[in-house]
């Protein structure tokens, strides 16, 4: 992998994420909250309907390896249907690494539904270790998982900017990864609640109806500011900042 911006010359995922303080930039009354998406060259951020058949391996590396920065992992139910979520630190020399570093092994899972359409089966719930946090607006109740659930319910539709007060003032989350969906992306954009995206770009065109990485999201000309460029094997890796 190399660098493009800044500095460039030779660098890996590990020595990029090494840098990244991410928890000390927590806000007063929220996280610091980053996402990250992959995308085509045409913008698709599925194929086949998920998302694995876009990034390459480096680019699993990368988002694995944001997991282990942050204290809370949060997604939307459409992406949890779709991908099927296991442990959110699978690997444990990394949850290792995380205690080391003075986290919790596992980051706190954050979901947000509507209607709790949840799959309990998924290896999340079932494989435990971890904990799961749900924002709903469903009255349905959470059936009984190894893993533990705690959930938070909100009126009409989950209030984004209250999540993320309650992560922060109740739960202490300093930093937060949102990887999606789309949906959920595209509200917190227009919130003005992410601080920094990463997106890596495929050297690929994707073609289909695939969502792009925010859907439904109004016209807005929000510059970014590109914080990072990074390369391999054609793939870009960019890292962008919102300009408040
Ligand atoms: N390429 C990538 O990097 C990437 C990343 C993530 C996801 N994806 C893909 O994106 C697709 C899923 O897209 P999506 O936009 O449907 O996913 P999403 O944003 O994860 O999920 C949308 C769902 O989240 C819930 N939700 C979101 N905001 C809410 C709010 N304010 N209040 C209440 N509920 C809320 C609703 O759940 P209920 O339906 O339960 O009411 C809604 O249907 C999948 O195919 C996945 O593979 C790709």
């Amino acid at each position: 992998m190399r660098r493009l911006l800044p500095d460039p010359g030779p660098t890996s995922v590990g020595e990029q994420l090494d840098g990244l303080e991410l928890l000390a930039r927590a806000h007063d009354h929220r996280p610091y909250v980053i996402t990250n998406f992959a995308i085509t060259l045409d913008g698709r951020t599925t194929l086949h309907g998920r998302s694995g058949a876009i990034g390459s391996d480096a680019d699993t590396e990368m988002l694995v390896g944001l997991r282990t920065k942050v204290d809370a992992v949060m997604i939307g139910a459409g992406t949890l249907r779709a991908e099927r979520y296991g442990r959110v630190v699978g690997d444990p020399s990394q949850r290792a690494r995380r205690e080391r570093d003075g986290l919790p092994h596992d980051p706190l899972a954050v979901i947000v539904s509507g209607r709790l359409d949840i799959p309990w089966d998924a290896p999340l719930f079932t494989e435990g270790g971890g904990r799961v946090l749900i924002f709903t607006v469903s009255e349905a109740e959470a059936p009984e998982t190894r893993t533990p659930v705690r959930v938070v319910r909100h009126r009409g539709r989950v209030d984004l900017g209250a999540a993320l007060t309650y992560l922060r003032t109740e739960r202490g989350v300093r930093a937060l990864l949102c990887e999606g969906g789309p949906r959920l992306h595209a509200q917190l954009i227009e919130l003005g609640l992410v601080d920094e995206l990463f997106v890596t770009h495929a050297p690929k065109l994707g073609g289909g109806e695939g969502p792009t990485l925010a859907v439904g999201l109004s016209e807005l000309e929000r510059p970014l500011e590109l914080a990072w460029l990074l390369e391999q094997d054609g793939e870009l890796f960019a890292r962008y900042r919102t300009i408040s």
